[in-house]
């Protein structure tokens, strides 16, 4: 497997340069785009690696999948009356559709979504950060995982957009807690450091029915995880869930530092990370190795 790996990595490392970093949120606009890294995390416990794949990056996006996780442990089927289950079809930080469509995002992943669960999960931890780094930092076996606060107070100086989203929630009475507050809360989660290795066992749990050998808990049910699994597979790359379906075929996060997390049920979890961009925000590099694995195992879940 790490041949594999190592053999993928000298595939699409010729991609950097023809993507871009993103720059909307300034403090990430510094980082080397000459990066390429990629961790699987098997249900045997098998660790496998290529690249700098001990590299720290933001890790953004794929945040929002530890957020669902924490607010469906306490809330169940109840949250789908706040957040849809559908693709979006737009950009992750569109804000469309959310005026006709009540306050209501289309799916936990596009930003408006990701701020309705924070907001949930606000109502429910006195430090809702906190709550959620330990949580992270069990699931990934690191006890030494922070959040960079740069970054944060660089997504929270330029913080518009999901500023105007959370604002139009509260108007339609989709918004229970301060929007400050929350804001504060959900850029600490993106703002977390982690590496493909971290992410991968972290998420590790998702291809194992639920269980987390790192953490020895039961982080979802069964059933719940391939609910999951299902959302990931048609909203975690927002407007590019389909080429993301039609190319990799794996449930998948991604986030805009650069890494995307994908899962192969009850085989296992994988991280890649490269910083580079495509137009939809998502790894370029990172696309066509998930690709090419997902190729060389022959495997996906369609
Ligand atoms: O709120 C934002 O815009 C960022 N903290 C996260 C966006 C993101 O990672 C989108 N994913 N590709």
């Amino acid at each position: 497997m790490e041949d594999l790996l190592h053999s993928i990595e000298q595939k699409v490392k010729p991609l950097i340069g023809l993507g871009k970093v993103a720059d909307y949120i300034p403090a990430l606009a510094n980082v080397d785009p000459n990066q390429f890294g990629i961790a699987i995390y098997s249900n045997n416990g098998e660790l496998y690696h290529a690249g700098q794949a001990y590299t720290d990056f933001s890790i953004q996006s794929i945040s929002k999948v530890f957020s669902l996780t924490l607010a469906i442990k306490h809330y169940g089927e109840d949250m789908w009356k706040r957040v849809g289950r559908e693709p979006s079809g737009n950009p992750f930080n569109s804000l469309v559709q959310l005026e006709y469509e009540a306050g209501v995002p289309r799916n936990p992943f596009i930003n408006a979504g990701a701020l309705v669960i924070s907001d949930m999960n606000q109502s429910r931890f006195a430090s809702p950060h906190y709550a959620m780094r330990e949580f992270i930092r069990r699931l990934a076996d690191n006890p030494l995982l922070n959040s960079d606060k740069i970054v944060a107070s660089s997504e929270y100086e330029f913080r518009a957009r999901n500023a105007s989203m959370a604002y139009l929630m509260k108007a339609f009475g989709n918004f229970e807690n301060d929007v400050e507050d929350v804001l504060h809360s959900y850029f600490d989660n993106c703002a977390m450091r982690m590496n493909c290795v971290d992410l991968a066992k972290a998420f590790s749990f998702l291809a194992n029915k639920g269980y987390s050998q790192l953490s020895g808990e039961q982080v979802l049910s069964a059933r719940e995880t391939t609910q999951v699994n299902g959302l990931l597979a048609t909203s975690g790359l927002y407007d590019e869930a389909g080429n993301f379906a039609y190319r990799v075929g794996l449930p998948g996060k991604s986030g805009v530092g650069g890494g995307i997390l994908a899962i192969v049920p009850n085989r296992f979890s994988v991280c890649v990370w490269s910083p580079e961009l495509n137009k939809s925000g998502n790894s370029l590099a990172g696309m066509a190795a998930l690709e090419a694995l997902s190729e060389s195992i022959g495997w996906s879940v369609f």
